[in-house]
């Protein structure tokens, strides 16, 4: 068990990386493999996740509203509340907010297709990363079974950083689940994909234990007096 409250941020520049499946896959497989409760965030204007979540049978893991001038009181509130995991979706873009976002991450993760385009935008999320002193891990995220360009990727990737001994392949039920606000282990806990995602989880929360903690509760705020725009709890969609 985490000793307490982490965070995870996926962020990566390129679009379609897979931020938005995997923050709520590896969130989904966090609290079944028992590293709850755990909150999610969406600090994406698209709110894409937020959807996802809204059309959800289940309440956990549970939604937290922010918005990016409020995290800081939010996860102070969250950690009040008893949470010990929050996963928190970014945009893809580098921005300051973003960059800030990155300053409350134990550790940050960037899906990564394997593709030329994606492999030449990783830059930026690694200087994020890097200013802010976290942890990066890369996740090759719709890999081709078998594709030379996977392990090329990741040869490439590891030039940059840490690289997920797991690879996330490309299959239809990733999109399919989350139609219905389900994940790939909802669907069927022993298909490929849900062992990816049980595999990667089991890597990054090993490198959580790791992590000393990026976000404290001595860092100056009080969650009592900035109770505004929290929300726990469903909200309507975008
Ligand atoms: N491993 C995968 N296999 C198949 N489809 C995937 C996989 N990962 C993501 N997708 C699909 O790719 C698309 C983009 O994924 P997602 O929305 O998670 O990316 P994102 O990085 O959050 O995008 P954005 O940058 O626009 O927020 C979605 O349609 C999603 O269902
Ligand atoms: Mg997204």
């Amino acid at each position: 068990m985490l000793s307490s409250m982490r965070v995870i941020v996926f962020a990566s520049q390129k679009g379609g990386s897979g931020k938005t499946t995997l923050s709520g896959h590896i969130a989904v497989e966090a609290e079944r493999q028992g590293a709850g409760p755990v909150a999610l965030i969406d600090t994406d204007p698209q709110g894409s996740l937020a959807k996802w979540w809204n059309v959800r049978k289940d309440p956990q893991p549970a939604f937290i509203q922010s918005v990016f001038s409020n995290l800081f009181y939010d996860l102070d509130s969250a950690r009040e509340e008893g949470f010990r995991l929050v996963v928190i979706d970014t945009p893809p873009a580098v921005t300051r907010a973003i960059s800030e976002v990155v300053s409350f991450a134990d550790i940050v993760v960037a899906p990564t297709r394997p593709s030329p385009h994606d492999l030449r935008a990783v830059g930026p999320t690694v200087d994020i990363a890097e200013a802010r002193g976290k942890p990066l891990i890369f996740v090759v995220n719709g890999a081709t079974q078998r594709a030379r360009i996977t392990s090329e990727a990741a040869v490439a990737l590891s030039q940059h950083g840490t690289v997920a001994p797991v690879t996330v392949h490309h299959r239809v039920d990733f999109a399919a689940a989350m139609i219905d606000g389900r994940t790939v282990m909802e669907i069927d806990p022993f298909c490929q994909s849900a062992q990816e995602v049980s595999a990667l989880w089991t890597y990054l929360y090993e490198r959580l234990q790791r992590a000393d903690g990026g976000y404290r509760q001595d860092e100056g705020g009080n969650a009592a007096s900035n109770p505004h725009n929290r929300v726990f709890g469903r909200r309507a969609a975008q």
